[in-house]
């Protein structure tokens, strides 16, 4: 038979066809219906494990039997906590059966005193390109604590056990303040370097992290995204906003809610205001000076920041010895396996208080 020269044309031109159809709807899910959805219930249930990260005791953390493991986190299973003793940062990584999803929460600072902290957050440069993303800047210091420290490869490696665990759950990332940068930043590398799909963050009372060009690429790459801020709050107004100069400022991404109060004397209203896709809605909490740090250390009702401040110290008992490995630097990773998974009789991976 002779070979009819214009059939494996037809295929080429189908085959681009079709990958440019592809192209075609992938920018399209970007749009609005892929934005992020205001969720209260989810809201006040990732801002308690935003509060519980920041627990110092290793051991009721590690079993969820903190004073803050209750409420609406009441059954999660941490499989893979991590205390980074070198930069005082700590993490976990578990399993949220009732939310369908692996959750990840980052503890915000802890090593000095929080005014400290807070007033270096004036003068933080915009001083690292962000790989792989042409012109966009951030602060270095947000960027290593995810990027270049214990955190990241645990992380990484506790999700990677609850998915050969569990299958394909939702990824959901939390943290409050500087631990709101971290997730950011991870819920970012979940989706570039790690193909994660649908990675939903959450985060509470968090800094801006980079200039104009990153928050525009961070929000069409995880558009679902709900950066909630509170009152009047000092920490999202920093490093500052400078209007005069768009080009080089640090720029806050979508979606801001701004949770505020209206109204006078005994007829107050507590207002959750979804804000718009800019990323510094002007009617949003920058319609307000940041001036409080107060407001900073409660969201919905729930303390977040630690038991006492200016240390970096765990607690933790010789249970606990069996689930945890040290590496070289001092830092510590507890793993196990969550119970739910374990037969009766078999001790692996099992901590009974
Ligand atoms: C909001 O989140 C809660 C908890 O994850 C979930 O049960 C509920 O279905 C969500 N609501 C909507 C409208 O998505
Ligand atoms: C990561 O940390 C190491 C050691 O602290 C340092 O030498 C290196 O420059 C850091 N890299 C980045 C990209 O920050």
């Amino acid at each position: 038979m002779e070979r009819n020269p214009w059939s494996l044309g037809w295929i080429v031109l189908m085959c681009l066809f079709v990958t440019n159809r592809a192209r075609e709807l992938k920018v399209e899910q970007v749009g609005p219906d892929n934005e992020a959805v205001y969720n209260h219930t989810l809201a006040t249930t990732l801002v308690e494990y935003a509060s519980a990260v920041y627990i110092s005791d290793m051991t009721e953390l590690f079993s969820w039997t903190c004073s803050r493991c209750d409420g609406l986190t009441e059954g999660f299973e941490i499989i893979e906590l991590i205390f980074d003793v070198e930069h005082c940062l700590q993490a976990y990584v578990g399993v949220a059966t009732n939310l369908n999803a692996i959750v990840i929460a980052f503890r915000g600072t802890q090593e000095h005193s929080i005014q400290n902290w807070i007033q270096d957050l004036y003068w933080k440069q915009l001083d690292i390109n962000y790989p792989g993303m042409p012109d966009a800047m951030v602060h270095h210091g947000f960027y290593s604590a995810y990027h270049n420290t214990t955190i990241r490869p645990c992380v990484l490696n506790g999700i990677k056990r609850a998915q050969e665990i569990y299958g394909d759950l939702n990824i959901m990332v939390t943290g409050h303040s500087m631990g709101g940068a971290m997730a950011s930043f991870c819920g970012l590398d979940l989706t570039v370097n790690h193909e994660a799909k649908s990675v939903q963050v959450v985060t509470f009372g968090q800094p801006r992290i980079g200039n104009t060009v990153f928050a525009s690429y961070y929000s069409q790459l995880v558009p679902n995204t709900i950066r909630v801020t509170n009152d009047h709050d000092i920490v999202p107004h920093l490093p500052p906003y400078y209007t005069l100069f768009p080009q080089k400022t640090y720029h806050h991404f979508p979606r801001e809610v701004w949770l505020h109060n209206v109204g006078l004397g005994s007829l107050i209203y507590p207002i959750e205001k979804i804000c718009d896709g800019s990323g510094e809605d002007p009617s949003c909490s920058r319609s307000v000076t940041g001036n409080s740090i107060a407001d900073h250390l409660i969201y919905y009702g729930v303390k977040l920041g630690g038991e006492t401040w200016g240390s970096c110290k765990i607690v933790m008992d010789q249970r606990l010895a069996k689930f945890g490995s040290k590496d070289l630097g001092g830092n510590f990773v507890f793993s196990k396996n969550p119970a739910s998974l374990l037969q009766a009789g078999s001790e692996t991976g099992s901590i009974s208080i």
